[in-house]
């Protein structure tokens, strides 16, 4: 484990980040062998480690160095905010005004516009063997988003081998605030070869969100029933992948899909992810009322870990509220806009069984 943690040292935090210091890593164990380990740079995810049959299993995808990991933008393990996803063309109203945040995708704005919190030094503010708490000021302005937003996630990794991440953030401003963590999962290994499409996986969701071009929503919820987006039962990612409109405009899988409101209770399974050779099972719980379900569509040519990645090479499953939420008011849930005085508060837990 320690030759381990310091090798992972080695990658990240021998040279500076994007503030000319260098990252700080902290490592967390539980009583059976798991290891998650998290940098304070975008309160980042950077391992998960499984002790399967002698070995320790990586199962997320990260940079080789830091270098590289400053100049990708697969997002590995981030923290992204303050609106997770994408906001058409970077504009939306609060409160009557219209606001412009940074364009960085095409047209649009992704994962909170250019120096989004991936790239922000969070403050370690706790930490204990199984804990972690991050917290992140946002200034008002910040990337041109309206009020000072105070950030706070704790990662807990507990002995029943799940790894809880829990958010929570306050506005003096009304504002749009859609927290996710963007890690990527490779239940194989992340050296292993094996690819997205080799795992089965189960999604409580009944609806989901088709998208243009630009992956921006087009606003209407589709019944996943009958269709390539039917995850209601487990499923082979690579089963009835690319055999749609809907998937093609994307590459794949990359859209939100709306979760039954009763699995958001933060208890019940929302979503599984199995190994390929059925070793691993990963059940998501959460809070929020959705999740973006992203196949790796974008991963060729980006240096990963143990190689460069290819297509399909891991998969994210985002949970959050849903993309371009602030300009589509028929969809509920206060727009993923967070009201002054009001609390974001979430909680979603990916849980091993192996
Ligand atoms: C988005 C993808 C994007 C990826 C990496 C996902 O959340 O849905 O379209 O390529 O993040 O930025």
């Amino acid at each position: 484990m320690k030759t381990y943690f310091a090798q992972l040292e080695q990658a990240m935090a021998q040279t500076s980040s994007f503030d000319g210091q260098t990252a700080k890593i902290i490592h967390l164990t539980n009583a059976h062998g798991m290891t998650a380990s998290f940098m304070d740079i975008g309160a980042t995810w950077l391992s998960c480690t499984l002790p399967i049959e002698g070995q320790r299993r990586e199962v997320l995808l990260r940079s080789p160095t830091m270098a590289e990991h400053m100049k990708q933008d697969a997002y590995f393990g981030a923290v992204v905010g303050r609106f997770a996803n994408r906001i058409a063309k970077g504009q939306f109203a609060v409160d009557g005004k219209r606001y412009q945040v940074g364009i960085n995708n095409g047209d649009n704005s992704l994962h909170g516009g250019v120096e989004g919190f991936d790239k922000k030094r969070w403050t370690v503010v706790e930490r204990s063997a199984n804990q972690v708490v991050f917290a992140l000021h946002s200034q008002d302005g910040d990337q041109g988003y309206p009020g000072n937003l105070d950030v706070k996630v704790t990662y807990t990794l507990t002995d029943a081998n799940e790894l809880s991440i829990a958010y929570e953030a306050h506005t003096d401003q009304t504002c749009p605030v859609n927290l996710t963590n963007h890690a990527y999962f490779n239940l194989a290994g992340e050296a292993s070869g094996a690819k997205s499409l080799d795992h089965m996986l189960q999604l409580n969701a009944d609806y989901y969100l088709p998208t243009d071009a630009g992956l921006i929503p087009t606003g209407e919820q589709k019944p996943v029933l009958g269709t390539s987006f039917d995850f209601m039962q487990p499923k082979r990612i690579g089963e009835e992948f690319l055999t749609e409109p809907d998937q093609q405009t994307a590459g794949g899988y990359d859209h939100a899909f709306v979760f039954k409101p009763e699995v958001t209770d933060g208890i019940s399974a929302a979503a599984v992810l199995i190994a390929p050779k059925e070793d691993v099972t990963m059940t998501v719980l959460t809070t929020k009322p959705a999740i973006q379900f992203y196949s790796g569509n974008f991963l060729a040519g980006t240096p990963g870990a143990s190689k460069t990645y290819q297509l399909y090479d891991g998969l994210a499953l985002e949970t959050q509220y849903f993309p371009d939420g602030p300009n589509k008011p028929e969809w509920g849930l206060n727009n993923g806009v967070l009201s002054s005085g009001d609390c974001y508060q979430h909680q979603t837990v990916y849980q091993f069984e192996f």
